[in-house]
């Protein structure tokens, strides 16, 4: 399923910097639905957040609908998220003023004038919420399509249990995006964890398309690592493992994950499915919440494989977060342009990530 016409040419792309290919310099994608909380971190009280760099306040009107506008009143530029909810409104702290969901100020205690109401706003941000998760889409409100907001439906459904959580990252959210691309370092880098030896050469299968990348991976014949093996019961057994890794916005990163069980024990199943979800938020230009999540649709009532799974995932998640930090210092330390990265051939799947944000912020450059 290769489409090389759109897949980096190693040949002539000999390193980054480089035209063309996004790096943690490039501009933070604003036309994009982003995680911005998980429903349950919203309550009675506002929450301050960032997202693609822009500081959003959210809350939760009356009938518990949740609401986001610019975190900088109007008035003084007290933060909005510091302020109360009170009713269908967000008061600010400072001298009261209480916007609506829709950023227009209702009540401004100390004016009564229509015309200081009508000129005292702050802006709206479309928002989305699907539990767990609130989605917001901090770029231009005409683009805002809820179509686009990733669906992930394994999080809801009854035939599926999960573990989630949540890591800061000090460092640019591409490093991550390229991370989950990058499958070769399972067999280093998590070692202990989600890699065996012989997943750092298995072929790749790379798809390029529109403004998505696909790669998949398929393991004849190995046994599984840590995060696997005890939780599907198949410790020491040889499957055949698939990961379809898939960069599907700046947002969203999905990892569809397979076991299949070629000679299974009575009343055992052949086919186990495992969903890594991945939802990214620059916050900052390097600086990264990363709220994950791992489904699973084998012993969905059993809590104990939950929790081994969740252990197991947070250790890899919290070598992934070292790794990205260290390599941000080695860059503040030297500079980007005088030591250019070179790539080899599993890293054309972040390549071809990084074209399609360059090209992503062009447009945004563009449009203004
Ligand atoms: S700063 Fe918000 S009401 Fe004055
Ligand atoms: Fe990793």
């Amino acid at each position: 399923m290769s489409r090389a016409e759109a897949v980096p040419d190693l040949r002539s792309e000999p390193a980054f910097p480089a035209a063309g290919i996004a790096d943690r310099t490039t501009p933070l994608i604003r036309n994009c639905w982003y995680v911005a909380a998980r429903s349950a971190e919203l309550g009675d009280a506002p929450l301050g957040v960032a997202v693609a760099g822009v500081p959003v306040a959210l809350f939760r009107t009356r009938d518990g609908r949740a609401a986001a506008v610019h975190d900088r009143c109007a008035h003084r530029s007290f933060p909005l998220s510091r302020g109360r909810v009170e009713g269908d409104r967000l008061v600010c702290g400072y001298h009261g003023i209480a916007y609506g969901a829709d950023g227009l100020a209702a009540c401004i205690p100390a004016d009564d004038r229509p015309a200081a109401r009508a000129a005292m706003r702050v802006r709206a941000f479309p928002l989305v919420e699907r539990p767990p998760f609130l989605w917001l889409w901090p770029g231009d409100p005409h683009q805002a399509d809820e179509a686009l907001v990733p669906g992930h439906p394994w999080l809801s459904d009854s035939g599926w249990a999960f573990a989630t959580g949540c890591t800061d990252i000090e460092a640019n959210y591409l490093g991550l995006h390229e991370n989950l691309l990058d499958t070769t370092h399972f067999s280093f880098l998590h070692a202990g964890n989600v890699g065996t030896p012989a997943y750092a050469t298995a072929p790749i299968d790379l798809e390029v398309t529109g403004d998505r990348v696909r790669q998949v991976r398929v393991l004849e014949g190995d046994v599984l690592p840590a995060l696997y093996d005890r939780p599907m019961d198949l410790v020491g057994k040889p499957v055949t493992r698939t990961t379809d890794s898939r960069f599907v916005s700046p947002g969203w990163h999905e990892a569809h994950a397979e076991v299949i069980d070629p000679a299974p024990a009575p009343g055992r199943p052949v086919r186990y499915a495992t969903k890594i979800l991945h939802a990214i938020t620059p916050t900052a230009q390097d600086r990264t919440r990363y709220w994950w999540a791992i489904a699973r649709d084998y012993r969905v009532d059993e809590p104990d494989v939950t929790e081994m799974m969740r252990v197991a995932i947070v250790e890899a998640f919290e070598e992934d977060r070292l790794a990205l930090e260290w390599i941000r210092e080695v860059q503040d330390r030297d500079g980007l342009g005088p030591v250019p990265e070179r790539s080899v051939k599993p890293d054309r799947g972040g390549l071809a990530m990084r074209q399609i944000v360059a090209r992503l912020a062009a447009r945004e450059r563009e449009a203004g």
